[in-house]
């Protein structure tokens, strides 16, 4: 059980023995400055206010019910009624000492765990994966990392966009490639080049373009010319991808592809249900669905097409048909999208239809939660000093090449080996941490030197001061990770690294309620701060430290360095001994 959650029983059993409703929250959290205690709670004066006493009064009858016997050492009555909770150092340090027996076992076993389906990456088939499928694909990773190690059961869902009229225009296209005896994969080694050829050809040739209209109505009908070469090219365009997510270590693997072309045969009918209840009708041809759930501020409904009048589905079709699946097959509890900022409207739409139709199990959780866009340096959105869109594959290349020019300089005494591993991990890890880190919801500002900076809220920094702990294992000669000495308390520096270390689950726990991985990386920042002033105050292998601190102390260090590598691992960010 995590302190707050503890605290928070604690205070609930007080204030009811002290006549509280049960509804008022004790409203447990950190503290926030020094001086006030570690934890406050701040629930008395609201509980104060609905029953219509003064404050600090309700706060003292709080405090006289509370029994923290063995957890805190002080409690005040502070300003208006807040609650300052000083908890004890033998506490923290058992606490700590948990914290550390949890992390070797790895994956924690969940009090009520639920069927969690997760839609990220999802990147469309016809070109290459470029910056824009960057923040879905290892956002939703770091989510799905969380919610597995808190004992979720999990369902990665990449819905990629293998079906559209462009297939038509890209099949054709291949076709002729191959007929002059190209091979597949050299046709499109190049997908992003490729899809360019095919669109001049589409607008500057018109027989052509007829034949790449007349290919979407064939693939569509199930031709068997037509799938065989768009099959081809989704393998291709697939194994592209594929690369990509080796080379960005993100957790998802084939058989978590799910793809829009698989849900086909249920388009039919989702539109006949809807129409069945009356939700859909014709409009010029059309089948629309108008929403008066989400008006505009002239109270016009909103349209949602989910057929054209060419009898093509869209979009919106799939999704309806992908969210009934999520529900009604997989049982989700919670369905999560990680897209872009720029398709709230569509999910609101697809949610609220959905929900309206009876496509979804009532109790279901739908959430969006998007992101915002990656930008460039002159503040607009990330682009190749020609203006065109940046190649993920390349992006990826170039981070490597920075980091290994930079570990090249810092650290002269690696092997060639060791320099192109640690210049891996440290490049791909610069790239991540620095999206991860910065609020999801907002824009952010793409920057080689601050992501790739030893110093600050960084990958490098953070995997710099891991290996640093680890170091110390290796001078004293312990092995870390079988270590196992009582904590002691003493020093300031000691207490706020404990009480540090046990706020792991806590966060945790927030990321997977919240979707927010840059709470794990504040924190893992503020974690990696504690231990350096920790190991500027405490000596650890002096002469001068008796035995028991010593231990103590390394202990500190092993449990410090465990939880920096599981939280950077749950990150998608590997660490390494030496750098
Ligand atoms: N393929 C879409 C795109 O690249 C993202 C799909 C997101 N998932 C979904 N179920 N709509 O914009």
């Amino acid at each position: 059980m995590t302190i707050r959650t503890l605290l928070n029983q604690r205070f609930q059993t007080a204030m009811s023995a002290a006549g509280i409703a049960g509804e008022c929250n004790p409203n447990i959290s950190l503290s926030t400055r020094e001086g006030f205690g570690d934890y406050q709670a701040n629930g008395a004066m609201a509980a104060a206010k609905q029953m219509k006493m003064p404050p600090r009064d309700l706060a003292q009858t709080i405090v006289d019910n509370l029994d923290l016997d063995g957890i805190a050492d002080k409690l005040e009555i502070a300003g208006p009624g807040f609650i300052n909770i000083h908890l004890s150092p033998d506490f923290l340090a058992r606490q700590a000492s948990a914290q550390g027996a949890v992390l070797r076992q790895g994956q924690r076993s969940a009090e009520n765990p639920q069927t969690i389906v997760v839609d990220y990456s999802s990147p469309n088939l016809a070109k290459e994966m470029h910056v824009g499928h960057l923040r879905s694909t290892i956002i939703g990773d770091a989510v799905v990392r969380v919610l597995e190690h808190l004992g979720h059961n999990v369902i990665r869902q990449n819905h990629m966009g293998d079906w559209g009229t462009q297939f038509g225009m890209l099949i054709a296209e291949l076709e002729e490639h191959l007929g002059v005896g190209q091979k597949p994969e050299m046709a499109l080694k190049d997908l992003e080049g490729f899809y360019q050829q095919a669109k001049k050809h589409f607008d500057d040739d018109a027989e052509f373009a007829t034949k790449a209209r007349n290919y979407v109505v064939k693939l569509q009908s199930g031709d068997q010319h037509c799938r065989e070469l768009w099959q081809l090219f989704i393998d291709i365009s697939v194994a592209h991808s594929e690369e990509i997510y080796r080379a960005l270590n993100v957790t998802l693997s084939h058989s978590d592809i799910y793809p829009e072309s698989a849900y086909n045969d249920d388009l039919e009918s989702v539109i006949n249900d809807l129409e069945a209840q009356n939700l859909a009708a014709e409009d010029q041809g059309a089948m629309v669905v108008f929403l008066d759930e989400l008006s505009d501020k002239n109270g016009n409904p909103s349209p949602v097409i989910i057929r054209k009048s060419d009898g093509g589905y869209l979009y919106a079709t799939t999704d309806l048909a992908a969210l009934r699946y999520r529900s009604k097959t997989l049982n989700a509890d919670r369905v999560l999208y990680f897209i872009d900022a720029r398709q709230s409207l569509h999910m609101k739409q697809v949610f609220t239809l959905a929900r309206k139709a009876g496509f979804v199990n009532p109790g279901i959780s739908l959430e969006h939660h998007p992101f915002g866009t990656m930008m460039g340096e002159d503040g607009k959105p990330f682009k190749t000093r020609s203006g065109g869109t940046v190649k993920l594959a390349n992006l990826l290349e170039e981070a490597v090449q920075r980091a290994s020019a930079l570990i090249a300089e810092k650290d002269p005494d690696l092997s060639a080996e060791e320099r192109s591993e640690v210049a891996r991990k440290v490049g791909i890890g610069a790239i991540k941490y620095a999206d991860l880190s910065k609020t999801r919801t907002n824009d952010y500002i793409f920057n080689w030197e601050a992501m790739l900076s030893f110093e600050g809220n960084t990958a490098p920094y953070l995997q710099y001061a891991y290996s640093r702990i680890r170091s110390i294992f290796r001078r004293a000669g312990v092995d870390a990770d079988t270590l196992s000495a009582a904590i002691l308390i003493g020093e300031p520096q000691e207490k706020q690294l404990a009480l540090k270390l046990t706020q792991f689950d806590e966060v945790l726990e927030q990321v997977a309620a919240e979707a927010y991985p840059h709470l794990l990386c504040t924190y893992l920042y503020d974690l990696a701060s504690a231990f350096m002033a920790f190991y500027e105050r405490c000596p650890i292998l002096k002469d001068s430290v008796s035995p028991d601190l010593r231990n103590s102390r390394l202990q500190l260090a092993s449990i410090t360095a465990g939880t920096m590598a599981k939280g950077l691992e749950l990150l998608g960010i590997e660490v390494m001994e030496k750098m």
